[in-house]
């Protein structure tokens, strides 16, 4: 039986073969149920008490090592089948996994896409800035609240430097090295001194228009705000402007869209109201176009802005402004557009 023993092993270390079929014979062979290791476990039986141990032991050996050897070359002729061989250029590619633009990214894209079919150009600008194009060449009286530490993030006093808290200030720079006709709007990210909630962030996004030629009028400021509206939110979209104040707009307004979640009759989204604030807007003061070395007698503009973050979270139904930040991938991947 040792002899046995011994031969089989011998046979288990010298077989090779790459062909899957063969292994499979082979393992039929040495261990099925009527294989050759079974056949010794058998006849095991009648090995006398004392060479029991010795006997058993050898026979388990050769069991595992066949049961290794057979494994070893089934995986191998199986990585053989797949990487070598005759290779198939008819497979497609292995995909490569494409990343999403982020959600703020698409919808500043699409505004820019809208109003670039109304003629309207992109024009950007630094972040850091000074009081002149943030404040005062846009009409901010002295004593006005947004030139306080509480709501703007000051780097430097006297000159102050500062974040800057719109991009009108973007816009300022346009018209001091351009004369009219001047349409343009400037997305960028802004910076105010707020506490951070579902709602408000101390860096946002904003998308800012301007337009200033002879004989713009506020119904042009109306019918332009009403394209969009209906460009972003569907044709269905209806507007309303509420009066308001900017110190660098006279007349100026708030536009709300109606509600496209419940059209208008009313819902949690829209409070009950049937209207959502989506922007601000109004005819650019001639203060501003003075500040500018603008002729304020010639050219008369209009002049809007809006959060991005807002118009992406009622495009997207989006209750808390804080995901746009935390770039959580499980939120990012959700977003998929052409644009
Ligand atoms: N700049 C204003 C803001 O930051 C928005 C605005 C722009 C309002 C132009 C009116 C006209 O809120």
């Amino acid at each position: 039986m040792l002899d046995k023993i011994k031969s089989l092993q011998e046979e288990i270390n010298d077989f090779v073969s790459k062909n899957i079929d063969e292994i499979e014979q082979f393992r039929i062979k040495l261990l099925s149920k009527k294989g050759e290791i079974a056949a010794l476990f058998t006849e095991f039986k009648n090995v006398p008490n004392e060479q029991k141990k010795e006997i058993g032991q050898k026979i388990n050996l050769l069991k595992n090592s066949a049961f290794e050897k057979i494994n070893s070359l089934k995986s191998q002729a199986q990585s053989k089948k797949s990487s070598s061989g005759v290779e198939d250029f008819t497979r497609p590619a292995e995909s490569i996994p494409l990343g999403t633009r982020h959600p703020i990214s698409i919808v500043r894209n699409e505004i820019t896409e809208i109003f670039a079919r109304l003629g309207f150009t992109t024009s950007t600008g630094p972040e850091i800035e000074d009081d002149w194009h943030v404040f005062s060449a846009l009409n901010f009286p002295k004593e006005h609240p947004a030139r306080d530490m509480q709501d703007t993030f000051f780097i430097e006093k006297d000159p102050d430097i500062l974040l800057r808290t719109h991009t009108s200030s973007v816009q300022v720079r346009v018209m001091e090295n351009q004369q009219p006709p001047i349409r343009t709007i400037s997305p960028g990210r802004v910076f105010r001194n707020e506490a951070i909630s579902a709602r408000a962030h101390c860096i946002f996004h904003q998308v800012e228009g301007l337009y200033i030629d002879t004989d713009v009028s506020f119904a042009d400021l109306k019918q332009a705000l009403l394209y969009f509206a209906q460009e972003m939110f569907g044709k269905e979209t209806k507007i309303r402007l509420r009066p308001s104040f900017f110190p660098f707009t006279e007349p100026s307004a708030e536009m709300d869209i109606s509600c496209q979640l419940c059209g208008g009759k009313g819902c949690n989204v829209c409070k009950y109201t049937g209207w959502l604030e989506i922007l601000g807007c109004g005819m650019v003061d001639p203060n501003v176009l003075e500040s500018c070395n603008i002729d304020n007698e010639k050219y008369t503009g209009f002049a809007f802005g809006m959060g991005i973050e807002r118009i992406a979270m009622l495009k997207y139904q989006v209750k808390d402004l804080r995901l746009y930040f935390e770039n959580d991938v499980r939120f990012l991947r959700q977003f998929k557009s052409a644009y």
